[in-house]
């Protein structure tokens, strides 16, 4: 019916502004109004509310995020070396490549309550008594409330600056006229700009409101820290989004229940990926660990059967986790229970164990966890797992400083894991000294950065047990 509203109480983005319009995530194509299926590739639920281009060329979305120059060969364009200001926090300053970078843009995120919002505090305390101007924008907290944090962390007489406030044009201009060496917007998802009509945290405004944000970066040369919450979910609207637009980008790893965070760089314009900082929450905030292999030789300082560290690859970034075992004489259906890993791939390997390297479980328990409660969900885990089971089944620990990674087929063959490379560097920068890791992963001569860890090459289950036969 012509004029006919949608009916009372339904409510969808609307084009309540003439000034947005929709433009879908999968194929770029426009459309004015918001739609559940795209009219132009026809995917469900894509349309992402965009400002709207105008004749004045009121446009922003495609404005360059660098500063824009004449067309200049490269030769000649001179390549300046980058300025970095420590913050002071030294683990902070290795993940970022030396410090923050003037113009930078940081994108911080983490689960709620991990403490992206402790350390920016003490990062920009650092740095406002190292005489660099700070702001910093809570739209979580109140000011209050901020300055309360301050007060627990021991940092009297702040001269940090604060600014409650959610509104993008107000923060723009209060960074443009304060212009600030820093500014933290903590968080990115309750920014909002009134240019859309989408509501704060949705794809749009988080997409919208960086871009803004990064520009005012370059154009002041304030380096901006955008704090972003992932969710368990992984939901659109978080971070990930943003990857692609800052500098760099760090996020916060760990398991809230323990004291330790893992600060990794995954993207870095400035300094090298995959560096980590590791922190220990404590009464006062977060303190660097300067030595964080002690994290793991902490909990045993002799190995112990049943355990076995793997090198495991979290999204795109590798990890170590302990993985235990325990086997034990169980009754006429023995249990096979996992913690962290998958229950139908244990009876898998059980089965491959005992077919290919004659080790027998069928008369016991198996009971096998993922310490600190990390879900692992790739096939790499295989290898780490019969390691531990055999371990704990004979009673013998395996060698101190030990590491496994591989996945392991049906034949009993050890397949490789994707970016060995990569977990072996992380295994020896975290101190680890012996591997057992499928023979595709082995690098083929010596490397600088594998220093200190023995590798041992297998192609095959049976050969991995006669190895740690051997080792233990
Ligand atoms: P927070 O920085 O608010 O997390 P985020 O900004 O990532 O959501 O961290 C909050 C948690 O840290 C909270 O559970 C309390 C704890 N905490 C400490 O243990 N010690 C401290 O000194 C502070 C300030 C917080
Ligand atoms: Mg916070």
């Amino acid at each position: 019916m012509a004029g006919a509203g949608p009916p009372g109480g339904y409510s969808r983005p609307s084009m309540a502004k003439e000034k947005t319009s929709f433009t879908c995530s999968e194929c770029g194509g426009a459309s004015p109004r918001w739609l559940g299926k795209c009219p132009h590739c026809e995917a469900w639920n894509t349309l992402i509310e965009t400002v709207a281009e105008t004749a004045s060329g009121g446009r922003h979305r495609f404005a360059s995020l660098a500063k824009t120059s004449a067309v200049a060969k490269l030769a000649d364009i001179e390549a300046s070396e980058i300025d970095r200001t420590p913050t002071g926090i030294s683990e902070l300053d290795r993940v970022l490549g030396g410090g923050i970078v003037e113009g930078g843009v940081v994108l911080i995120g983490g689960d709620p309550g991990i403490g992206k919002s402790t350390l920016l505090l003490q990062a920009l305390d650092g740095l406002q008594r190292a005489d660099v101007s700070t702001l910093y924008v809570t739209g979580e907290e109140s000011g209050a409330q901020v300055a309360l944090r301050s007060r627990r962390l021991g940092l009297e007489n702040s001269q940090v600056r604060v600014l409650a406030e959610i509104q993008l044009e107000k923060i723009l201009s209060t960074i443009s006229s304060t212009r600030p060496a820093v500014a933290v917007i903590d968080s990115i998802q309750t920014v909002y700009s009134s240019e859309l009509t989408s509501a704060p945290g949705s794809v749009a405004q988080v997409r919208e409101c960086a871009a803004h944000l990064t520009r005012a970066a370059k154009a002041g040369d304030t380096c901006i820290v955008l704090v972003g919450h992932v969710t368990k979910e992984g939901a659109l609207a978080g971070p990930r989004v943003l990857e692609h637009m800052v500098d760099t980008v760090l996020y916060f790893e760990g398991d809230t229940h323990s004291s330790f965070r893992l600060v990794r760089a995954i993207k870095n314009r400035y300094g090298a990926v995959n560096e980590i900082g590791v922190f220990a929450m404590t009464e006062k905030g977060l303190k660097g660990v300067t030595n964080p292999s002690a994290i793991f030789l902490s909990q045993h300082s002799e190995p112990v059967p049943g355990s076995c560290v793997l090198v495991t690859l979290e999204g795109t970034r590798p990890m170590l986790v302990e993985i235990q075992a325990l086997v034990d004489s169980g009754g006429p259906s023995p249990r096979r229970l996992s913690v962290g890993l998958d229950r139908d791939r244990l009876a898998m390997l059980l089965a491959v164990l005992h077919r290919h390297a004659g080790v027998a479980c069928m008369d016991q328990d198996v009971f096998v966890n993922a310490v600190g409660g990390v879900r692992i969900s790739e096939p790499a885990a295989d290898l780490a797992v019969m390691l531990a089971i055999t371990s704990s089944l004979r009673g013998k620990p395996l060698p101190k400083g030990f590491i496994a990674f591989g996945e392991v087929g049906l034949a009993g063959e050890v397949r490789p894991a994707p970016r060995g490379q990569e977990r072996l560097r992380e295994a020896a920068k975290l101190g680890f000294s012996v591997a057992i890791v499928p023979r595709a992963n082995a690098p083929r001569k010596p490397a600088r950065d594998l220093e200190g860890l023995v590798i041992h090459p297998v192609e095959r289950i049976e050969e991995a047990m006669e190895l740690v036969r051997s080792l233990g």
